[in-house]
């Protein structure tokens, strides 16, 4: 299978996504240093960040590196000429001459399909505001066929679902596998009407719950969020819900004993440090999954713009 932009999850046939996630698959033993692969000699990857990011950022880069190819960074923007002034459009223009690919992070919703229309080369969008972050999707799909089950599973979402990108890719890529969707989150971040209103017409049975400890009882996954105090206009209205739903030992002696916690990461206070000892947390093994799933997507979208690479 060959991909040319990735910006969204939407449009993500199953096959497709069984195709990464097998790809991912091959290449983890790559991730893990176990063995060694330079199909991506010659090719340069160009990060573009106009927001933080530990994860997204180095796990491209880590992925392109361990697969022989070569990372040019823009940096931070204030040491960019988007400091001067330049647009969005014109920075990709130029990127794109100097990269076979850029992974694009920006705070406006939109701005990773707006830079596609500029790019001579595959855009990766790694975020576009609360918009959508298909790799991190990818990456928690593997996460999910690797430690539990996708097909048929029941998964709470738990946390900020008004404003939380991950979460809103992750819906729309469930709908390929039979999903049941358990909601959990203060009645002021609910996942906003018109995606549950896709899901349903997708055929997906979607639940809201008052609390997470009704939630959960049922679910094979919880994927647990931050409430993220950079999207609020209003600080005050951060301070009133950002302590309202929490990862607790407590919580895990009500669920199924194999059920596994997920977090995109980074979090902060909504899991409690404990559970990091429990079987059920499986965070940092869903962020590893990162490189091999971001090998995959990158493999792929150097196919489809400069032909065979595998
Ligand atoms: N999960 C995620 O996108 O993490 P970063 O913001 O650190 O990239």
């Amino acid at each position: 299978m060959k991909l040319n932009h990735m910006l969204s999850t939407k449009d993500f046939s199953r096959k497709q996504i069984d195709s990464i996630l097998s790809l991912a698959e091959k290449f983890e033993p790559v991730a893990l240093r176990e063995k060694r692969c330079n199909i991506l000699d010659g090719k340069i990857l160009s990060l573009l960040f106009f927001e933080p990011s530990t994860r997204t950022k180095m796990s491209f880069e880590t992925a392109m590196l361990r697969l022989g190819g070569k990372v040019i960074d823009m940096g931070s923007i204030e040491t960019s000429s988007v400091m001067k002034g330049e647009s969005l459009a014109d920075t990709v223009r130029v990127v794109s001459s100097y990269a076979d690919s850029i992974v694009l992070r920006h705070p406006k919703e939109g701005a990773a399909f707006m830079a596609s229309e500029f790019s001579t080369v595959p855009i990766i969008n790694a975020g576009d505001g609360a918009g959508h972050h298909p790799t991190q999707t990818l990456l928690d799909l593997h996460t999910i066929r690797r430690e539990s089950k996708l097909d048929g599973l029941t998964i709470t979402l738990a946390g900020d679902l008004k404003y939380g990108r991950t979460v809103h890719s992750l819906c729309y890529a469930l709908s390929h596998y039979n999903a049941r969707i358990n909601l959990a989150s203060p009645p002021e971040l609910v996942l906003p009407d018109r995606i549950i209103q896709d899901l349903k017409n997708r055929g997906i049975k979607v639940t809201k719950f008052d609390t997470l400890e009704n939630a959960v009882k049922d679910s094979d996954v919880l994927y647990m969020t931050r409430i993220q105090r950079e999207r609020f206009p209003d600080p005050a209205e951060y301070n009133k819900v950002s302590k309202e739903m929490r990862v607790t030992l407590k919580l895990l002696e009500n669920c199924k004993p194999d059920m596994k916690v997920m977090h995109p990461l980074p979090r902060v206070d909504e899991i409690e440090p404990e559970v990091d000892k429990t079987p059920h947390a499986c965070y940092f093994k869903q962020a590893f999954y990162g490189i091999p799933v971001r090998m995959a997507v990158l493999v792929m979208a150097m196919e489809e713009k400069y032909g065979k690479v595998l």
